[in-house]
């Protein structure tokens, strides 16, 4: 596979990587996981938790999210009143460190991709939460250890309200998720769509038929001709206009007629009839401004729960294998559960297992401790 490859100092190759993986399977005792449960938190490392999942999960699990620490150089803390990462203070627990050389943070994480990767299922998807300082080179490791082919989408999420920082630089408002697919083409999409707000489908249906419905109409033929097809041929004795092709093809067209759908002007020029009701809602674009992080989360650096819905449903189905490796709050169980996922939480801190604990949306799953790491 040919890619661009970061270099820096320490870096192993993936064999390397595969080898520790090998020996740490090869001497671990296994968790013994029930999978008739709803789901199963680890508490312990993500890497030696991934390992425990190999036998029983390698290439089923339809969607990663992770949300892992930023190489802030900081700590973040934990205050069971006010978990606001801003005014937390210094005498707080400590929920978990995020101060690794960058050198040590990258393989920290390349380390772990190349776990998630097998884990993942044919038809799986990772989605991967980071900001604008180190993003750009996690998009190099994802490069090399997913293949560039498999980068689906760069989102652009919009993480707080704007800033008034007196910094020599533009406000960061927005953070970044970087999609993979484990193979191209083959990544769960369901395609969601954002239902439309009532002005926004007053300004696109003005027009009210005899029954109340809302509606609008658009032409029945589109650009560009046909010359073999029956779309550029004859319906009701019209031609579709020079450069245009019939929307459908005439039977189709008559078809709409008859079931009332074709609205006819004074002129008899036709159009077909479109209903408020009926339409599909947004695609969603890669820019995302309506999934701010709660102001007063329970757990540091907590995500918003809408956007972790979304993404659920998205990139999974019912009955789907769902991980966070890096679960903090459960925030992404929670989500998960919601629509009926089989959950896989990971985290080494003590304060999120004690968060997810008594998290009550996360009741049922099933909970194993590998041990605490820094
Ligand atoms: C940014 S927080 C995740 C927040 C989470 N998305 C939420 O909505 O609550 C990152 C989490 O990664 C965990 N973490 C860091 N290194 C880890 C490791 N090696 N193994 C497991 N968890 C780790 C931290 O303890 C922390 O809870």
């Amino acid at each position: 596979r040919r890619t661009l490859e970061l270099i820096y100092k320490n870096k192993k190759s993936i064999e390397e990587i595969e080898n520790i993986i090998d020996i740490k399977l090869n001497n671990i005792c296994q968790l013994s996981i029930d999978i008739s449960n709803l789901g199963i938190y680890i508490f312990g490392d993500n890497f030696d938790g991934m390992v425990q999942l190999l036998n029983k999960f390698e290439n089923s699990i339809d969607l990663v999210y992770i949300d892992p620490p930023f190489n802030t150089k900081g700590s973040f803390y934990y205050d069971r009143d006010i978990t606001s990462t801003i005014s937390a203070s210094k005498n707080d627990l400590v929920a978990y460190h995020d101060d690794m050389d960058i050198e040590e943070y990258l393989e920290f994480i390349r380390e772990r991709l190349v776990l998630i990767r097998r884990l993942l299922s044919p038809c799986g998807t990772l989605y991967f939460h980071i900001d604008y300082k180190v993003g750009h080179y996690i998009k190099l490791i994802l490069d090399e250890v997913f293949g560039s082919e498999n980068f689906v989408s760069d989102i652009a999420r919009v993480k707080s309200n704007p800033k008034n920082f007196s910094r020599r630089a533009y406000g960061n408002e927005k953070d970044l998720i970087l999609v993979y697919s484990k193979q191209k083409n083959k990544n769960i999409f369901n395609d969601i769509r954002i239902k439309l707000e009532a002005s926004e489908l007053d300004k696109l249906y003005k027009k009210v038929d005899s029954v109340g419905r809302k509606y609008t109409t658009v032409p029945c033929h589109a650009p560009g001709e046909t010359s073999k097809g029956v779309t550029g041929s004859y319906w009701k004795g019209m031609l579709p206009p020079k450069g245009r092709h019939w929307r459908y093809s005439p039977d189709k067209l008559t078809e709409l007629d008859e079931a009332g759908r074709i609205e006819w002007s004074k002129n008899q020029v036709p159009r077909v009839i479109k209903y408020a009701s009926e339409h599909k809602g947004k695609k969603i674009q890669d820019v995302w401004k309506n999934y701010k992080d709660p102001q007063r989360p329970t757990y540091p650096t907590e995500k918003n729960m809408e956007m972790l819905e979304m993404i659920v449903q998205q990139s999974s189905n019912e009955n789907s294998i769902i991980m966070d490796c890096f679960c903090g709050s459960g925030s992404f169980l929670e989500a998960g559960k919601k629509y009926n996922r089989y959950v896989i939480g990971i985290d080494k801190s003590i304060i999120s297992k004690q968060v997810d604990e008594n998290r009550p949306s996360l009741e049922g799953i099933e909970v194993f401790s590998l041990g605490e790491g820094r």
